[in-house]
């Protein structure tokens, strides 16, 4: 008995309403006011009257020196601080922290390596309407300490933040989101809305740039930190962290941009980042490690380098916007012209520019850097396709192909099932072996998918995947790319149990944690010191590049793979993994796509939705036991069955956009 696959065509039917509201912790206006109180100290009253549910009474009452209020958001969030004061005279501290660990009533968390931030003070000379000065604006903080700093009783009638995230966005649209999820792992869906949110955090006012008045000066313990520098031109910028760099970094952008794609579509903020990166490209054709104003250090990255040109594939692949496409082409060009340069007689590039996302040792023939370069080459491939340039097309791809064949048997280390960072070394970095399978220097058919995908699985730790190659540090970042790749190998079950253990129960589930914002990095001891940093309190608790899970849950459990402009082609091929239930969508400029799915142990139901006008293939994992050689006499197609771990799927070609209901019936 085989399994039986059927189909039903649906009407369409309109849903204006965004699905799912409750879990996005974007806030539905600009004026955000404090949910709990999480600490006081010293003489002081009804510090109840300034939370969002209570406010409005006579206020609170510091009434000496010290008397101190925390306040807790609930969340992660930015903006301007305003108080409403009853008193004339006076002088009131504010202090910010994302993590609960700095709460202090003398100093904020950290932007600079040393030291911590100083407060916010506002000295009182009449009652009324205070607010921070616009360079004080702070981009992230959950907590926020009001402080009595003189001996006058201090009455607080109001205290809001003016939320300045997504600046470009109507204040009463903040949550509307063009994507979604859910499934039957409350867990998972916070996950998911916790990546949408982070990458809001991130957006910011590119006036509002970190100036970097205190980074790299490891004596100033007081810093007076100061947003007013502009790093990008437009109205909104796409940066790496909300607190801080609060610059453009075209690595974090990797992650970050599929996140954004599925959740705000908020196009626009990348272009305006990627922009900036291209204004300031070298006649060479050499990119900027980082915008400015970090880009006057003058650093090289050849990885950042290349993750510019995947900004910009990234951004035609989802927006399918042609012109931008030709009008990039040129710079795109001579930027892969500078990264082939680095290529030797071996037809690996040998990496002399040593910086990357802060690990160590990237230099020779490195297996990531390889891997990225294959990558963009193929990427590189098709945008020359589509520019008619197929000179170009063969010449990358060439270069790809002398990659692929010289890194894998140099680098592959058989008995590790991984592949090792360079040939002076036995290291087996994860950034390497996500990208490997990334990227597809390991085909899609080689065993080696699965082993790196149970490698990597099994130096686990309980907070996470470890990245050996920065010393003691768990990378969201990296992670995120680690995920991928157990997607890839078809190891859903592995990449969700990383998604719970990492992004669940403990960047959003641990009290130090925001609870709805991603941190850059930690230890594998959990404690929060990553090791690059000397500074503990300066790490970003809002991070782009830690949003992986966001793009990966719809691209992979969802299934929806956008395979070329805005959606033109495309593929639907969900993985399970051990969810029963599962909805998510997205919006591109070609329309909605969404995959809705249900299983039991005996069947599998997908209902999906694409625009009229695209066409795809669909995946189907067949439920129950099933035996590939029993499938061929499935009706009317060729099944297959994909690699690693993985259930069987039956495939089905040339689907045109529209609405289907597919129905799999196994044993
Ligand atoms: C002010 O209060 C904090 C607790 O909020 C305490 O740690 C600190 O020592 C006090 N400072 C002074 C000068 O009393
Ligand atoms: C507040 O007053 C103190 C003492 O006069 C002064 O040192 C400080 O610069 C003032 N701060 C602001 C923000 O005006
Ligand atoms: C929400 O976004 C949609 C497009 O995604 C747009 O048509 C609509 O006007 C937006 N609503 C508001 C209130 O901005
Ligand atoms: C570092 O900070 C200290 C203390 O604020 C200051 O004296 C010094 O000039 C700063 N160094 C640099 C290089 O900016
Ligand atoms: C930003 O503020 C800092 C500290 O007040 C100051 O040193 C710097 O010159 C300012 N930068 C700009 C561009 O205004
Ligand atoms: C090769 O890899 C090892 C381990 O990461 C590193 O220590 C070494 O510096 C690398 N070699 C070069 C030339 O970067
Ligand atoms: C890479 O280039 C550097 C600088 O030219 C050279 O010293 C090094 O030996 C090269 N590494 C390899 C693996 O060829
Ligand atoms: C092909 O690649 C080589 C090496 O990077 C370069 O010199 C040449 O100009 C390229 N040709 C084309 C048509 O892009
Ligand atoms: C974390 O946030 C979720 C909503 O996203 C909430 O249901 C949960 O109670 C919060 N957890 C804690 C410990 O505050
Ligand atoms: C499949 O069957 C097992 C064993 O009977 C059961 O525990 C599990 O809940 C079932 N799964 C689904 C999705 O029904
Ligand atoms: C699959 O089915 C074929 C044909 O009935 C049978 O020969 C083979 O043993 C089955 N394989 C497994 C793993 O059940």
């Amino acid at each position: 008995m085989h399994p039986l696959v059927s189909l039903a065509l649906f009407a369409a039917t309109a849903t204006a309403a965004i699905p799912y509201q409750q879990y996005i912790l974007a806030p539905s206006s600009r004026t955000v006011r404090p949910v709990s109180i999480f600490r006081q100290h010293g003489s002081l009253s009804s510090p109840n009257a300034l939370l969002d549910a209570t406010h409005g009474g006579d206020g609170l009452v510091l009434n000496a020196f010290n008397s101190s209020v925390t306040y807790d958001f609930g969340k992660n969030i930015g903006g301007w601080v305003n108080l409403d004061l009853s008193s004339a005279s006076g002088s009131i501290g504010v202090t910010f922290s994302e993590s609960s660990m700095w709460v202090s009533s003398e100093a904020c968390d950290a932007t600079a390596d040393a030291g911590l931030d100083t407060p916010l003070v506002f000295n009182i000379t009449q009652a009324g309407h205070y607010e921070a000065p616009s360079e004080k604006e702070r981009g992230a903080f959950r907590y926020l300490t009001v402080v009595n700093l003189g001996t006058d009783k201090i009455t607080l009638k109001d205290l809001w933040v003016h939320f300045t995230a997504m600046p470009h966005w109507d204040d009463d649209a903040l949550r509307n989101y063009s994507g979604w999820f859910n499934s039957n792992d409350e867990q998972i869906n916070r996950v998911w809305y916790a990546g949408a949110y982070t990458n809001q955090l991130v957006t910011i006012d590119p006036t509002r740039g970190d100036s970097l008045v205190s980074l790299g000066n490891v004596t100033d313990t007081t810093v007076n930190w100061a947003l007013n520098t502009t790093i990008t031109s437009g109205r909104s910028a796409l940066t790496d962290g909300a607190k801080r760099d609060r610059l453009v970094w075209s690595g974090d952008m990797a992650i970050a941009v599929p996140g954004i794609a599925v959740t705000t579509f908020d196009f626009i903020s990348i272009r305006n980042a990627l922009d900036s990166l291209f204004a300031l490209q070298a006649m060479s054709g050499q990119l900027p490690y980082a915008g400015f104003p970090f880009n006057e250090r003058g650093l090289v990255s050849f990885t950042y380098h290349l993750y510019a040109l995947i900004g910009v594939a990234n951004f035609y692949l989802w927006s399918g916007d042609a012109a931008f496409r030709a009008a990039e082409w040129p710079a795109w060009k001579l930027g892969m012209e500078w990264a082939t340069q680095q290529i030797d007689s071996t037809g690996l590039a040998n990496v002399t520019s040593p910086n990357d996302w802060l690990r160590f040792g990237m230099g020779g023939h490195n297996i990531e850097a390889n891997a990225i370069l294959f990558y963009t080459l193929n990427l590189g491939v098709a945008l020359a396709r589509d520019e008619g340039d197929t000179a170009t097309a063969a010449n990358y791809t060439a270069l790809a192909n002398k990659i692929q064949a010289v890194a894998v048997p140099l680098l592959w280390q058989p008995t590790v099932g991984l592949f090792r960072d360079n040939e002076t070394t036995t290291l087996a970095p994860q950034d390497g072996n996500a990208w490997a399978v990334k990227s597809g220097l390991v085909p899609a058919s080689s065993s080696q998918l699965a082993s790196i995908s149970r490698a990597l699985e099994a130096r686990w730790g309980p907070y996470g995947a470890p990245a050996p190659e920065a010393a003691d540090a768990i990378s969201p970042f990296i992670s995120g790319f680690e995920l991928e790749a157990h997607f890839m190998a078809g190891r859903a079950d592995t990449a969700l149990a990383l998604v719970r253990r990492m992004w669940g129960d403990f960047m959003l589930d641990d009290p130090r944690m925001t609870n709805s914002t991603f941190i850059e990095g930690y230890s594998v001891t959990g404690a929060l010191h990553y090791a690059p940093y000397k500074n503990d309190a300066r790490i970003s608790h809002a991070h782009g590049w830690a949003t992986g899970p966001t793009s990966a849950l719809t691209t992979f459990v969802g299934g929806i793979q956008i395979l070329t402009d805005a959606g033109a082609t495309w593929a639907i091929v969900p993985q399970p993994g051990d969810l029963t239930r599962v909805d998510t969508g997205f919006s591109t400029p070609k329309g909605k796509f969404s995959s809705k799915w249900t299983r039991t142990n005996h069947t599998f139901t997908l209902s999906i939705s694409t625009p009229k006008g695209t066409s795809g293939r669909v995946g189907i994992p067949l439920p129950g036991t099933h035996n590939s050689s029993l499938l061929t006499g499935a009706p009317g197609k060729a099944p297959t069955v994909v690699h690693g771990d993985s259930a069987g799927v039956y495939w089905v070609e040339n689907v045109k956009g529209g609405n289907y209901v597919f129905v799999a019936a196994g044993l």
